[in-house]
């Protein structure tokens, strides 16, 4: 009876060591993004079960959407007071906020009215509409950037990807006017002009600005606007395997004791 029961445990305690093995060790491999192109996986900080948002590369990631991305693409369900969590204080956020306008009203007069943002406002988009947007960029639709991470295969390893995979054509592609040759976008000609290049900002804290180092940090900032729990997920996911842990190492107790006068 106890071989039986030891090899039992033995089993759930061997399967669930394996499959948490699985999980994080799982390869640094390609990913398929259909169309039969794949991309290779990047390592984040924040990938993971324990995985934390490197705060830094956020900071340098806001930086990067706003001097170069904020010209073509939104980020509408972000709300300035959110930067917090990159570590700014509410200061800074204010001041931050500062620098945009929105607009406002109506007023007692019946008139909309433009007005400095304030840290419970949110991004402000670069064109008026969505007509307005693909009029500047050659009929296509930047789209909104919020949750660009969860809206494409391969999340943030695809962002990185695309931000580096511009090249000049092959010879014997045919590209359309106006547009650019990415080796990872779908079909491979996107509207989008290269957007990053060697020293194109500026970082505060001195990080040389490479395309990679740019693409890789606002490809974390944008991990973040669209998954801002992230952090508090994973912890209430390591607290429930401890106390799932705890209950099954109680419940055979309990179970050894309730069986042990039945032999
Ligand atoms: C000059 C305008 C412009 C700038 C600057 C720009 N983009 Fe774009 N972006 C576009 C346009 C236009 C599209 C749509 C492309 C298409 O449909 O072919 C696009 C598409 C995208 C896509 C979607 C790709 C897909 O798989 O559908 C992502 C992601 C993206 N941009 C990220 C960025 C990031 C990050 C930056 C800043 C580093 C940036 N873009 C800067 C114009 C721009």
């Amino acid at each position: 009876m106890m071989g039986m029961l030891r090899m039992k445990i033995g089993l759930v305690i061997g399967s669930v060591v394996l499959s948490a093995g699985l999980w994080l060790g799982a390869p640094a491999t390609a990913t398929a993004a259909g169309g039969g192109i794949t991309f290779e996986k990047q390592k984040w900080q924040h990938s993971g079960p324990f995985g934390t948002f490197d705060r830094a590369a956020m900071v340098r990631g806001l930086q990067v959407y706003t001097e170069v991305c904020a010209a073509c693409h939104s980020l509408d369900l972000v709300a300035f007071r959110t930067l917090s969590a990159l570590g700014m204080s509410e200061d800074d956020v204010k001041e931050f906020a500062s620098d945009y306008e929105v607009e406002d009203g109506p007023d007692n007069e019946g008139e909309m009215f433009d007005r400095e943002a304030v840290p419970s406002d949110y991004f402000v988009a670069p064109y008026a509409n969505d007509k307005a947007a693909r009029a500047s960029n050659n009929g296509a639709f930047p789209p909104d950037l919020s949750l660009i991470t969860k809206a494409r295969v391969g999340g943030e390893d695809y962002l990185y990807a695309l931000l580096t995979g511009y090249e000049d054509e092959p010879e014997d592609f045919e590209l359309g006017d106006g547009m650019a040759y990415n080796k990872y976008y779908s079909g491979h000609q996107i509207a989008m002009p290269q957007p990053l290049f060697e020293e194109h900002v500026e970082y505060d804290d001195e990080t040389e600005a490479t395309v990679e180092q740019m693409s890789r940090d606002v490809s974390v900032f944008l991990t973040w606007t669209a998954e801002p729990a992230m952090e508090d997920r994973k912890r209430m996911g390591v607290k429930v395997l401890i106390f799932l842990g705890i209950m099954l190492v109680l419940l055979v107790l309990v179970k050894r004791r309730v069986w042990s006068g039945v032999h």
